[in-house]
Protein backbone atom coordinates (compact mmCIF):
# COMPACT_ATOMS: atom_id res chain seq x y z
CA UNK A 1 0.00 0.00 0.00
CA UNK A 2 1.63 3.38 -0.91
CA UNK A 3 1.66 6.33 1.16
CA UNK A 4 0.87 10.08 0.24
CA UNK A 5 3.20 11.53 3.21
CA UNK A 6 6.54 9.84 2.13
CA UNK A 7 9.51 11.66 2.69
CA UNK A 8 13.26 10.19 2.15
CA UNK A 9 14.14 11.95 5.83
CA UNK A 10 12.27 12.03 8.66
CA UNK A 11 9.57 14.76 7.45
CA UNK A 12 9.38 15.98 11.51
CA UNK A 13 10.77 16.63 14.77
CA UNK A 14 8.28 14.61 16.04
CA UNK A 15 9.63 11.51 14.07
CA UNK A 16 11.96 10.37 16.65
CA UNK A 17 12.60 6.77 15.06
CA UNK A 18 11.38 5.51 12.03
CA UNK A 19 12.89 1.70 11.42
CA UNK A 20 13.13 -0.28 14.66
CA UNK A 21 14.63 -3.39 12.51
CA UNK A 22 18.15 -3.05 13.96
CA UNK A 23 17.08 -2.48 17.28
CA UNK A 24 15.86 0.85 19.13
CA UNK A 25 17.24 2.47 22.41
CA UNK A 26 14.58 4.71 24.53
CA UNK A 27 15.29 7.98 23.77
CA UNK A 28 16.34 9.79 27.22
CA UNK A 29 13.46 12.38 27.36
CA UNK A 30 12.96 14.81 30.54
CA UNK A 31 9.85 14.63 32.41
CA UNK A 32 8.88 11.00 31.39
CA UNK A 33 7.24 9.01 33.94
CA UNK A 34 8.34 5.00 33.96
CA UNK A 35 5.40 4.21 32.29
CA UNK A 36 5.95 6.59 29.16
CA UNK A 37 9.32 5.18 29.30
CA UNK A 38 8.36 1.45 28.75
CA UNK A 39 6.03 2.64 26.01
CA UNK A 40 8.73 3.92 24.43
CA UNK A 41 10.67 0.92 24.78
CA UNK A 42 8.05 -1.60 24.11
CA UNK A 43 9.20 -1.55 20.38
CA UNK A 44 12.70 -2.33 20.64
CA UNK A 45 13.23 -5.54 18.06
CA UNK A 46 10.40 -4.94 16.08
CA UNK A 47 10.80 -6.21 12.68
CA UNK A 48 8.14 -3.63 11.22
CA UNK A 49 8.99 0.08 10.00
CA UNK A 50 6.83 2.53 12.06
CA UNK A 51 6.95 6.27 12.35
CA UNK A 52 6.66 7.55 15.75
CA UNK A 53 5.87 11.26 17.01
CA UNK A 54 7.10 12.07 20.19
CA UNK A 55 5.95 13.93 22.71
CA UNK A 56 7.37 17.50 22.47
CA UNK A 57 8.59 19.16 25.67
CA UNK A 58 7.06 22.88 26.31
CA UNK A 59 10.29 25.16 25.74
CA UNK A 60 10.36 26.14 29.06
CA UNK A 61 10.55 24.40 32.69
CA UNK A 62 7.36 22.92 33.93
CA UNK A 63 7.24 25.37 37.26
CA UNK A 64 8.26 28.63 34.59
CA UNK A 65 4.70 29.64 33.90
CA UNK A 66 4.05 29.60 38.01
CA UNK A 67 1.99 31.56 39.32
CA UNK A 68 -0.21 31.64 36.56
CA UNK A 69 -0.33 27.70 35.31
CA UNK A 70 1.24 25.75 37.97
CA UNK A 71 3.33 22.81 37.60
CA UNK A 72 0.76 19.98 38.77
CA UNK A 73 -1.43 21.60 35.80
CA UNK A 74 1.85 21.41 33.29
CA UNK A 75 2.74 17.78 34.47
CA UNK A 76 -1.27 16.73 34.41
CA UNK A 77 -1.86 18.62 31.10
CA UNK A 78 1.34 18.10 29.46
CA UNK A 79 2.24 14.68 30.75
CA UNK A 80 -1.02 13.15 31.03
CA UNK A 81 -3.71 14.75 28.35
CA UNK A 82 -0.57 15.48 25.65
CA UNK A 83 0.88 12.40 26.26
CA UNK A 84 -2.54 10.13 25.56
CA UNK A 85 -2.71 12.12 22.58
CA UNK A 86 0.67 10.90 21.30
CA UNK A 87 0.19 7.83 22.61
CA UNK A 88 -2.87 6.99 20.65
CA UNK A 89 -1.77 8.71 17.77
CA UNK A 90 0.80 6.03 17.61
CA UNK A 91 -1.58 3.20 18.55
CA UNK A 92 -3.69 3.98 15.49
CA UNK A 93 -0.73 4.90 12.98
CA UNK A 94 0.97 1.13 13.51
CA UNK A 95 -2.22 0.02 11.62
CA UNK A 96 -2.35 2.32 8.93
CA UNK A 97 0.71 2.82 6.52
CA UNK A 98 -0.95 4.92 4.38
CA UNK A 99 -0.34 7.69 6.55
CA UNK A 100 3.79 7.04 7.36
CA UNK A 101 6.29 9.46 7.07
CA UNK A 102 3.66 12.66 7.18
CA UNK A 103 4.71 16.35 9.22
CA UNK A 104 2.77 16.66 11.72
CA UNK A 105 1.23 19.48 9.30
CA UNK A 106 0.11 16.75 6.98
CA UNK A 107 -0.92 14.59 9.13
CA UNK A 108 -3.40 16.95 10.79
CA UNK A 109 -4.54 18.28 7.03
CA UNK A 110 -4.94 14.67 5.66
CA UNK A 111 -6.72 13.15 8.50
CA UNK A 112 -9.25 16.04 8.75
CA UNK A 113 -10.16 14.68 5.10
CA UNK A 114 -12.01 18.14 4.01
CA UNK A 115 -14.09 17.69 6.94
CA UNK A 116 -15.43 13.54 7.24
CA UNK A 117 -11.74 13.21 9.81
CA UNK A 118 -10.31 9.60 9.72
CA UNK A 119 -10.00 7.90 12.60
CA UNK A 120 -6.76 9.38 13.64
CA UNK A 121 -7.62 13.32 13.11
CA UNK A 122 -8.81 14.12 16.64
CA UNK A 123 -5.34 12.67 18.10
CA UNK A 124 -3.55 14.46 15.64
CA UNK A 125 -4.67 17.37 15.70
CA UNK A 126 -4.69 17.30 19.80
CA UNK A 127 -1.04 16.66 19.12
CA UNK A 128 -0.72 19.72 17.33
CA UNK A 129 -2.55 22.06 19.20
CA UNK A 130 -0.63 21.42 22.43
CA UNK A 131 2.56 21.78 20.92
CA UNK A 132 1.48 25.02 19.45
CA UNK A 133 -0.51 25.78 22.83
CA UNK A 134 3.04 25.26 24.71
CA UNK A 135 4.64 27.75 22.35
CA UNK A 136 2.40 30.04 22.65
CA UNK A 137 3.13 30.79 26.08
CA UNK A 138 6.15 31.85 28.02
CA UNK A 139 7.88 33.03 31.38
CA UNK A 140 7.19 36.55 32.03
CA UNK A 141 4.88 36.97 28.72
CA UNK A 142 1.04 39.02 28.42
CA UNK A 143 2.15 42.64 27.78
CA UNK A 144 1.68 44.01 24.34
CA UNK A 145 3.21 43.09 21.16
CA UNK A 146 5.19 45.14 19.63
CA UNK A 147 5.48 47.06 15.94
CA UNK A 148 4.70 45.28 13.34
CA UNK A 149 2.01 42.74 15.29
CA UNK A 150 0.62 45.35 17.11
CA UNK A 151 0.24 47.60 14.12
CA UNK A 152 -1.63 44.90 12.31
CA UNK A 153 -3.49 44.00 14.83
CA UNK A 154 -4.67 48.15 15.20
CA UNK A 155 -5.56 48.01 11.41
CA UNK A 156 -7.56 44.82 11.44
CA UNK A 157 -9.16 45.07 15.02
CA UNK A 158 -9.41 48.55 15.04
CA UNK A 159 -7.30 48.34 18.46
CA UNK A 160 -5.44 46.27 20.75
CA UNK A 161 -8.29 47.16 23.20
CA UNK A 162 -10.87 45.73 20.58
CA UNK A 163 -8.52 42.51 20.08
CA UNK A 164 -8.09 41.64 23.41
CA UNK A 165 -12.01 42.21 24.28
CA UNK A 166 -12.60 39.80 21.07
CA UNK A 167 -10.14 37.35 22.00
CA UNK A 168 -11.70 37.16 25.48
CA UNK A 169 -15.00 36.89 24.37
CA UNK A 170 -14.58 34.55 21.96
CA UNK A 171 -13.17 32.15 24.79
CA UNK A 172 -15.94 32.72 27.32
CA UNK A 173 -18.99 32.27 24.46
CA UNK A 174 -16.72 28.50 23.34
CA UNK A 175 -19.76 26.18 24.06
CA UNK A 176 -17.89 22.90 25.35
CA UNK A 177 -14.49 21.99 24.92
CA UNK A 178 -12.19 23.64 22.20
CA UNK A 179 -10.09 26.50 21.09
CA UNK A 180 -9.72 29.86 20.71
CA UNK A 181 -6.99 31.44 17.87
CA UNK A 182 -5.40 34.49 16.12
CA UNK A 183 -4.91 33.36 12.93
CA UNK A 184 -3.86 35.30 9.61
CA UNK A 185 -6.22 34.30 7.35
CA UNK A 186 -4.96 34.25 3.66
CA UNK A 187 -7.13 34.89 1.35
CA UNK A 188 -8.53 38.12 3.27
CA UNK A 189 -4.72 39.22 4.43
CA UNK A 190 -5.94 40.32 7.81
CA UNK A 191 -5.68 38.56 11.44
CA UNK A 192 -9.08 37.08 12.88
CA UNK A 193 -10.08 35.45 15.87
CA UNK A 194 -11.71 32.02 15.84
CA UNK A 195 -12.90 29.36 17.95
CA UNK A 196 -12.51 25.80 17.07
CA UNK A 197 -14.70 23.05 18.81
CA UNK A 198 -13.04 20.15 20.39
CA UNK A 199 -9.73 18.90 18.39
CA UNK A 200 -10.40 21.71 15.43
CA UNK A 201 -7.42 23.07 14.36
CA UNK A 202 -7.29 26.47 11.65
CA UNK A 203 -4.74 24.71 9.58
CA UNK A 204 -7.27 22.79 7.97
CA UNK A 205 -9.16 25.67 6.62
CA UNK A 206 -6.04 26.93 5.63
CA UNK A 207 -5.44 29.63 8.42
CA UNK A 208 -1.97 30.21 9.78
CA UNK A 209 -2.53 30.12 13.35
CA UNK A 210 -0.57 33.04 15.29
CA UNK A 211 -1.88 32.51 18.81
CA UNK A 212 -3.88 29.45 20.60
CA UNK A 213 -5.71 28.76 24.16
CA UNK A 214 -6.34 25.95 25.26
CA UNK A 215 -10.10 25.91 26.58
CA UNK A 216 -10.77 22.44 27.28
CA UNK A 217 -11.55 21.87 31.19
CA UNK A 218 -8.28 20.48 31.64
CA UNK A 219 -6.14 23.40 30.87
CA UNK A 220 -7.45 25.64 34.07
CA UNK A 221 -9.78 23.31 36.39
CA UNK A 222 -6.58 22.73 38.62
CA UNK A 223 -5.52 26.30 38.80
CA UNK A 224 -8.56 28.28 38.50
CA UNK A 225 -11.40 25.80 38.99
CA UNK A 226 -14.59 26.97 36.95
CA UNK A 227 -13.40 30.47 36.50
CA UNK A 228 -13.19 30.77 32.28
CA UNK A 229 -13.10 33.89 32.48
CA UNK A 230 -10.14 34.17 35.26
CA UNK A 231 -8.22 31.71 33.30
CA UNK A 232 -8.62 33.68 29.72
CA UNK A 233 -7.12 37.24 31.68
CA UNK A 234 -4.39 35.56 33.19
CA UNK A 235 -3.74 34.29 30.07
CA UNK A 236 -3.76 37.36 28.11
CA UNK A 237 -1.89 39.47 31.41
CA UNK A 238 1.03 37.23 31.95
CA UNK A 239 1.67 34.05 29.75
CA UNK A 240 0.69 34.86 25.94
CA UNK A 241 4.06 35.37 24.18
CA UNK A 242 4.28 37.88 21.42
CA UNK A 243 7.82 37.04 21.08
CA UNK A 244 6.97 33.73 19.18
CA UNK A 245 3.36 35.62 17.79
CA UNK A 246 6.37 38.22 16.10
CA UNK A 247 7.81 35.24 14.54
CA UNK A 248 5.25 33.27 13.42
CA UNK A 249 3.96 36.40 11.85
CA UNK A 250 7.20 37.16 10.37
CA UNK A 251 7.56 33.54 8.82
CA UNK A 252 3.54 34.11 7.33
CA UNK A 253 4.57 37.11 5.73
CA UNK A 254 6.38 34.96 3.59
CA UNK A 255 3.24 33.43 2.37
CA UNK A 256 0.80 36.40 2.75
CA UNK A 257 1.61 39.40 1.27
CA UNK A 258 -0.23 42.01 3.76
CA UNK A 259 1.17 45.20 2.20
CA UNK A 260 1.05 46.52 -1.48
CA UNK A 261 3.21 44.05 -3.27
CA UNK A 262 6.52 45.22 -4.25
CA UNK A 263 6.55 42.76 -7.60
CA UNK A 264 3.64 43.42 -9.50
CA UNK A 265 1.59 39.70 -9.12
CA UNK A 266 1.42 38.51 -12.91
FE1 LIG B 1 -5.31 20.52 26.43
Amino acid sequence: MGSFCYHTFPASSHLLVSDFSQGFKSPKLPYLSKQQERWFSRSQGASKVFAYYGLRAPPYKLDALEPYMSRRTLEKHWGGHHWNYVEGLNKQLEKNEVLYGCTMDELVKVTYNNGNPLPEFNNAAQVWNHDFFWDSMQPGGGDMPKLGVLQQIEKDFGSFTNFREKFVESALTLFGSGWVWLVLKREERRLAVIKTSNAVCPLVWDDIPIISLDMWEHAYYLDYKNDRGKYVNVFMNHLVSWNVATGRMARAEAFVNLGEPKIPIA
